[in-house]
């Protein structure tokens, strides 16, 4: 291990499809409102892909971009990983395709599998890559199309997700008190079945509708997401202590502004330093935290010095924080 080494993160992007799909587009098949949706989850509306779009497609094009914004050319990538629950196909796996498509070296790549937690799992690999010299630059994708998962007669359910992919370089560097400052991720498959996501390839083969859908048990992943966001936030809040620094902005998953309203209160954590984009993406899994990261970044709201906390929660059940000093 090369304790001298730091995790920086050099830059980020993302993709959204163009299909905007809003609350009241539900009202013409469901019983619903978008005043409900409006008040219960915070959404206003999300993005589908359309058809010629997949979850490697807008995974590639968050991955340029986020080339592009770290000014890191592919050939400079050592190790790709994406974080999706929605791969075009189980094999090969996403990372596979954006290598090629990107034009890297062959280098490793793989996809990991921790629903909306995967961003922040494929941050503690890529970071521990980083730190004991295999690698010096990653690639991390977060991407979904949650909507091809979605039964949408089951109205406690479909209004929630949406699809997209965010992206981040990060590399090595020798600037100490910097970059990465801690990864911490869990599991517990006990309450598993709480939020299920079939198994499936997308888009369907042969034209071949859907027989399974995903299905979740809002109210009990609800107190869950609660309960682990805001302990996500004290144990970093108390980390930050330890190294004497503070967080000056929260990137959370986006779920539902409930969830995120309901751990503000309990940590007393500002409301004004915390990046919502769920109104506009509603959830996407593995690829809400980068997209938030990246419209964060894009909006100015993060700067050098600032030290950013990520938290995510989500199937399997999964959890996991980030601390990152820009
Ligand atoms: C799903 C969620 C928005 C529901 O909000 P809620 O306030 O907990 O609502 P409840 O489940 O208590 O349902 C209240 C009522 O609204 C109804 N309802 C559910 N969805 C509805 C919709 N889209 N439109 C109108 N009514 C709806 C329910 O059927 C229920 O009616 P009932 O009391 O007659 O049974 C919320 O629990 C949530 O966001 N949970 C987490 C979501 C999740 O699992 N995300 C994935 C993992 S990160």
């Amino acid at each position: 291990m090369n304790d001298l080494v730091s995790v920086a993160l050099l830059g980020t992007g993302s993709s959204l499809p163009p299909r905007v799909v809003p609350n009241d587009w539900f009202e013409g098949f469901l019983q619903t409102s978008d005043e409900w949706i409006r008040t219960r989850t915070g959404i206003r509306e999300r993005r589908y892909a359309v058809e010629s779009e997949t979850s490697a497609s807008l995974g590639i094009e968050a991955a340029r971009k986020a080339l592009a914004n770290a000014q890191v050319s592919p050939e400079e990538i050592d190790l790709i990983i994406c974080a999706t629950v929605t791969p075009d196909t189980m094999c090969p796996a996403n990372a596979n395709r954006i290598q090629t498509a990107l034009g890297c070296r062959a280098i490793p790549s793989f996809d990991i599998l921790a629903a909306c937690t995967g961003f922040l799992y494929a941050l503690s690999i890529a970071q521990q890559y980083i730190r004991t010299g295999a690698a010096r630059t990653v690639l991390l994708v977060g991407t979904e199309v949650l909507s091809r998962t979605l039964d949408m007669t089951d109205r406690n359910t479909c209004i929630l997700f949406g699809d997209g992919a965010g992206a981040a370089i990060l590399g090595a560097s020798h600037k100490p008190n910097y970059g990465v400052r801690c990864v911490k991720i869990y599991s517990d498959g006990e309450a598993a079945k709480l939020i299920n996501v079939p198994g499936m390839v997308s888009p369907p083969v042969n034209g071949e509708p859907m027989k399974e859908f995903m299905t979740i048990n809002g109210r009990e992943v609800f107190k869950f997401a609660v309960r682990k966001m805001a302990e996500l936030m004290q144990d970093a809040i108390l980390e930050c202590r330890r190294m004497g620094v503070e967080v000056d902005y929260l990137i959370p998953h986006q779920v539902n502004q409930r969830i995120i309203d309901a751990a503000l209160e309990s940590t007393g954590f500002p409301a004004s330093k915390v990046m919502v984009n769920l109104n506009k993406y509603g959830n996407t899994s593995a690829a809400s935290v980068p997209i938030a990261l990246d419209e964060a970044f894009s909006e100015g709201r993060l700067g050098p010095g600032k030290t950013i906390l990520l938290v995510a929660f989500g199937g399997g059940l999964t959890w996991g924080s980030a601390l990152i000093t820009l």
